[in-house]
């Protein structure tokens, strides 16, 4: 009797810490939805729901000229569009002003226009300079705002989940308190409305600032991108907005380039590069950022782990909380992740980004001079009108070849990519503004970094070429390069001098271009068997020529 009495006892202490859990069963559960409900999706035509040009009467419909505000009006408008995002407050700032929380999330910063200066060419305006014509632009962009691609916070989300539902439970205290009902709203990959927003405000932007330039088609458009599903929403919210919704499916063609294992495309080089694919890619996930995350969130591991007893919360869940700032917040608009870490962490996460493209992605990886190469050659048949005759890159052959699908006079070229192989690109065509501040430590922030991700690669990220004839003639006589509305130095390519417009000569830059092509190994920079050296004080993307063998 005592001793049913004893288990009694025990059964009712369970049930009793049972009660008191603090945390919702829920916590940490994934939660998707669709729309349209299944089964009711618009049949096209319906004849219930006809279509303007059969309603007929809209009315007035005189077209007017087309805009060129870049090389028309005295300056320009910047982006520093976050709508409809609800700015984030740092847990240290009075407000969202003091501090910019959406301009320290690394390459998931939405993308603003970033000042010439800070590339070193203070002064410089996109604005076409005056007495020069645009001729002709070459545009590649980032895809918009997506879901993860990688699986740290949904990792974060199972953990929570799981200790929610283990026997001891955990307790969410002080800031923390929103994770008892925390739930997990995010999908995988696919861009957001916000991301969607983004690409048809930047199409948009690209008809009034260069619209005039379709008249010098003689034929449909090409614009490219490839076919994972963010980058053909990408490229069709950017054709919506240049294009207009009633008009863009009649007014291009849209080039879908395979992005998948045993496909070439200058758009996805990863999948025809083994060294984007191993241990030397992984240096940008593995090596330093961890050694840096273990620097930049030690003090607010201690803090947050605090506010969750039972939880056993580590510096990986902390990085994963700040991802998830990052993402609920171009998905769901806020985030209560965000007001979690101080300005300082926030620099810290920034830079962590950095670190990782750097060494995987960037000036630092010994792979990536290679992966950008074939997008370069692109640009030279283009700017030459020459059909590349060579195939030993990530060009693809069936593609650039044909006339259709490659036109080589095109006033106005648009390419969709990804920010890893932008990262890429700017290595191949040796833009040195990013290097300035050499190879990154993994254990403090340099003194006024060069290499910002959320100026390198943010999402919808736009490199955009002028092709410049001055004196305006028609004929090129000038390019330069224009990174987010910043112009950028072009002193890094062999005989481009100094110029205040960031102008390089076209034949010198189309020389510089070739030479780079020349001066890359593309079949010991994919193929080779190297290990990677350490310290690594790369910067331009290739092995050291005496470690190459
Ligand atoms: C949050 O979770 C607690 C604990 O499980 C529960 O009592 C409460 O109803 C939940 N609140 C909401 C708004 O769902
Ligand atoms: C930081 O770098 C930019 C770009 O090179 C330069 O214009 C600026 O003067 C530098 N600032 C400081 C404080 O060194
Ligand atoms: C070239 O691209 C097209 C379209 O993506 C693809 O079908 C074809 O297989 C590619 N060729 C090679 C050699 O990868
Ligand atoms: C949570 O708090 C309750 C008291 O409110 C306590 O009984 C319980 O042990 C705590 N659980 C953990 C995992 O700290
Ligand atoms: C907490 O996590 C750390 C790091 O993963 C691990 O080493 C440690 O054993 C864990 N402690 C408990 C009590 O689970
Ligand atoms: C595809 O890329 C490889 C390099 O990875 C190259 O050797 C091959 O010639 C290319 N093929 C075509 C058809 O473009
Ligand atoms: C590219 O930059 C490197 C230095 O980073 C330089 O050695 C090389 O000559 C440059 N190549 C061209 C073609 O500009
Ligand atoms: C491609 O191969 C030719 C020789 O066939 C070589 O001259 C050229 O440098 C190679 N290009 C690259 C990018 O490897
Ligand atoms: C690369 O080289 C190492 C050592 O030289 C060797 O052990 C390894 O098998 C090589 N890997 C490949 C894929 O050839």
């Amino acid at each position: 009797m005592a001793f049913s009495g004893f288990l009694y006892a025990l059964l009712v202490c369970a049930q009793f810490a049972e009660s008191q859990k603090q945390v919702s069963s829920g916590a940490g559960s994934t939660q998707t939805f669709m729309f349209p409900p299944s089964g009711v999706t618009a049949t096209v035509p319906d004849p219930n729901f006809p279509d303007g040009t059969k309603v007929g009467f809209a009315g007035a419909t005189p077209t007017g000229d087309e805009a060129a505000a870049m090389a028309t009006a005295p300056s320009f408008a910047p982006n520093h569009n976050h709508f409809p995002l609800v700015q984030p407050i740092a847990a240290d700032a009075d407000n969202a002003h003091d501090f910019d929380v959406l301009q320290h999330l690394g390459n998931l910063s939405p993308w603003r226009s970033v000042p010439s200066k800070n590339y070193g060419l203070p002064g410089a305006s996109p604005v076409v300079p005056s007495g020069c014509e645009v001729v002709q632009v070459h545009l590649v962009h980032r895809h918009g705002a997506r879901y993860p691609a990688d699986g740290g916070p949904a990792t974060f989300a199972g953990r929570v989940h799981e200790i929610a539902n283990s026997p001891s439970g955990f307790n969410a205290t002080g800031r923390l308190k929103f994770l008892r009902n925390w739930t997990y709203k995010l999908g995988a990959e696919l861009l957001t409305p916000f991301g969607r927003s983004q690409l048809y405000d930047l199409g948009v932007g690209f008809r009034i600032r260069y619209g005039e330039l379709l008249k010098d088609f003689k034929d449909l458009p090409v614009f490219r991108t490839t076919s994972q599903a963010r980058m053909l929403d990408s490229a069709l919210n950017f054709a919506a907005g240049f294009f207009g919704l009633q008009d863009y499916a009649k007014s291009y063609h849209q080039l879908i380039e395979v992005e998948s294992q045993g496909f070439n495309s200058t758009l996805a080089p990863y999948f025809t590069c083994p060294n984007a694919n191993n241990e030397i890619a992984q240096i940008g996930y593995t090596r330093n950022p961890v050694k840096w995350q273990n620097a930049y969130l030690s003090r607010a591991q201690r803090r947050l782990a605090n506010q969750l007893p039972g939880f056993n919360l580590t510096i990986a869940d902390c990085f994963n909380m700040q991802q998830l700032c990052a993402y609920e917040t171009v998905a769901l608009g806020y985030s209560q992740f965000c007001g979690l870490f101080d300005e300082e962490e926030w620099e810290g996460y920034a830079y962590a980004s950095a670190l990782q493209i750097w060494y995987g992605a960037g000036p630092g990886n010994p792979a990536t001079a290679a992966m950008g190469i074939g997008y370069v050659q692109e640009l030279v048949s283009r700017l030459t009108k020459t059909r590349i005759t060579e195939f030993n890159t990530s060009v693809n052959k069936s593609i650039v070849t044909n006339e259709i699908l490659f036109p080589l006079d095109q006033p106005i070229y648009v390419d969709a990519t990804h920010d890893t192989v932008m990262s890429t690109i700017y290595v191949a065509m040796n833009f040195t503004s990013f290097i300035r501040s050499g190879p990154l430590p993994a254990d403090y922030i340099p003194d006024n970094v060069s290499y910002k991700t959320n100026e390198v690669n943010p999402f919808a990220v736009n490199l955009v070429g002028q092709v410049l004839s001055c004196p305006a003639s028609g004929t090129p006589t000038h390019i330069r390069w224009i990174l987010n509305d910043g112009v950028l130095p072009l002193t890094g390519i062999s005989g481009c001098k100094h110029n205040k417009n960031g102008m390089c000569e076209i034949d010198t830059f189309i020389n510089g271009m070739k030479q780079r092509i020349a001066e890359v190994d593309y079949q010991f920079g994919c193929f080779g068997n190297y290990t990677f050296p350490e310290p690594d004080g790369i910067v331009d993307g290739q092995l050291p020529m005496n470690l190459r063998h």
